[in-house]
């Protein structure tokens, strides 16, 4: 503490005598002292002496007084480091109240308690004012060295608790911008691994729908060949067959004309055995769902075809969307009309550049799965539209079945499918999304079980930024 920076001192007593005495003590005519003490030096080539620290006094004659002098000295950013308080005054406060005061309004303030004697007992004293750690007692009557040191350290003492304090808020501060630094940190940190993360999980899944699409185009090339012939065969079949038929109805005809009887009995033994009358109204029927079974294999080609992107020969339109959405509701009407009434919220659309008929594909499968979302009763299917900003929407909701949550994460997958063999092959979705990828765009669904769901796709207006 080379350059003590407070030395305001506050004596409150009501004796004016006393008042006199610290002044001389703390406030010695700086002129004698320094002078002879420069004397002294030259005479003996001594070096000076340190002069007694000089004070700057201030009197009050009442603990109200003082109370003033303190308030008025903190209002002027010069407070006092020091107060000597009288514990008896007889007119108004006492020491020990005038204490309390003090401190109420100046924690900081270093107090010396002078006293002959107390209407308190120390202990009683110290305890009333939470002091014992802040509180010097001088009795009565003091020496002036006494007063002297007692001005000094505890001067230094209030220099020092202002310091540490000031550190301490500095070290607080401190803490608290680093730990708002490290807070900010693992945020941004947390941030980065959910990102990460959700990245990941989008390049599994598209890595996923590669390779499905690649073993998808595989395996629609191997089947389309064998699709080609059985049904180009099946096609022959039902053409020879009906020449067989008549043929075969020609010779049961002819059986009566048959001469030898053992033949002709034998012939009828032989029709009766194999049933022929039952075979030939089979036969056809068994045909005919070939066909349709064949018809669907190769649908299933050719959706796993354009699943998996490959026969992609279309061409990018300017396209009126909402009249592709009529057209295509007009085609799977059949499919809805028995469960659903259909509910159009439309607002004007812009033309937008895409592969219309995919996104008739898309719309398509929305719609039906919608359609067969509906349990017993006849629901509700509401296609909404709209623009945000450089993208039109489109919504299909209903209030069918729902999709529970462990099932929403699969719906995209391809086969991914809840109905019953023969009814779902889990692709219309997968397909969808394929679709919608490629237009870059968005499709996105929310559901709640019992309650209903809704698919939302999102489609770029423009599918090329022109330049500038
Ligand atoms: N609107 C909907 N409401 C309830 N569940 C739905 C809805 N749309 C899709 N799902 C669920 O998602 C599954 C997958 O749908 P997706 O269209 O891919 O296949 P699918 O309808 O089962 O068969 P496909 O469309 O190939 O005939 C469905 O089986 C069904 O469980
Ligand atoms: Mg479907």
């Amino acid at each position: 503490m080379n350059n003590p920076i407070n030395r305001r001192v506050l004596l409150i007593d009501d004796t004016p005598a006393i008042h006199d005495d610290f002044r001389k003590i703390l406030t010695p005519k700086t002129g004698d002292s320094a002078d002879l003490d420069a004397m002294e030096s030259a005479l003996f080539g001594s070096a000076p002496k340190n002069a007694t620290t000089v004070f700057e006094l201030d009197s009050a004659y009442g603990g109200q007084e003082g109370l003033g002098k303190l308030l008025e000295a903190a209002s002027k950013g010069q407070p006092y480091a020091l107060a000597f308080v009288d514990m008896r005054m007889p007119d108004g406060w006492d020491g020990a109240q005038t204490i309390e005061e003090l401190w109420k309004h100046d924690p900081l303030l270093q107090v010396v308690v002078c006293t002959a004697y107390s209407d308190y007992s120390w202990d009683e004293l110290l305890d009333r004012l939470n002091g014992h750690d802040r509180l010097l007692i001088l009795k009565k009557p003091f020496d002036n060295i006494e007063v002297q040191q007692m001005a000094n350290t505890l001067t230094t003492k209030w220099e020092m608790t202002l310091r540490a304090q000031l550190q301490m808020s500095e070290l607080e501060e401190r803490v608290e911008q680093r730990t708002l630094a490290l807070t900010q940190a693992s945020t941004a940190l947390q941030r980065e691994i959910d990102e990460r993360k959700l990245l990941e999980s989008q390049l599994v899944q598209s890595e996923k729908l590669a390779s499905l699409g690649q073993l998808a185009a595989g395996v629609a090339h191997e089947i389309n060949n064998p699709i080609g012939f059985i049904s180009s065969n099946l096609g022959a079949l039902d053409n020879y067959f009906k020449h067989l038929q008549e043929m075969l109805q020609a010779y049961v005809s002819a059986e009566d004309g048959v001469a030898a009887s053992e033949l002709r009995d034998q012939l009828k033994q032989l029709r009766t055995d194999i049933e022929l009358d039952f075979l030939l109204e089979d036969i056809p029927l068994l045909i005919k769902e070939s066909k349709d079974g064949i018809g669907r294999v190769s649908q299933i080609v050719r959706d796993l075809k354009d699943f998996s992107r490959v026969d992609s020969t279309q061409e990018w339109q300017w396209t009126d969307l909402q009249q592709g959405i009529d057209s295509t509701l007009n085609i799977v009407a059949a499919e809805i009309k028995y469960k659903a009434d259909v509910v159009k919220e439309y607002s004007e659309l812009p033309e937008i550049e895409c592969l219309p008929s995919q996104i008739n594909q898309v719309v398509m499968n929305l719609v039906v799965n919608a359609a067969q979302a509906m349990g017993n009763q006849r629901g509700t299917i509401t296609l909404r539209n709209g623009v945000e900003g450089e993208n039109v929407w489109i919504e299909v909701a209903d209030n069918g079945s729902g999709i529970p949550p462990d099932s929403l994460q699969k719906i995209f997958d391809p086969f991914f499918t809840t109905k019953p063999v023969g009814q779902g092959t889990g692709l219309g979705l997968s397909l969808s999304y394929g679709i919608v990828k490629k237009h870059r765009g968005d499709i996105s669904v929310r559901s709640e079980v019992g309650v209903g769901t809704t698919f939302r796709v999102e489609l770029p207006v423009h599918q090329s930024r022109k330049a500038g």
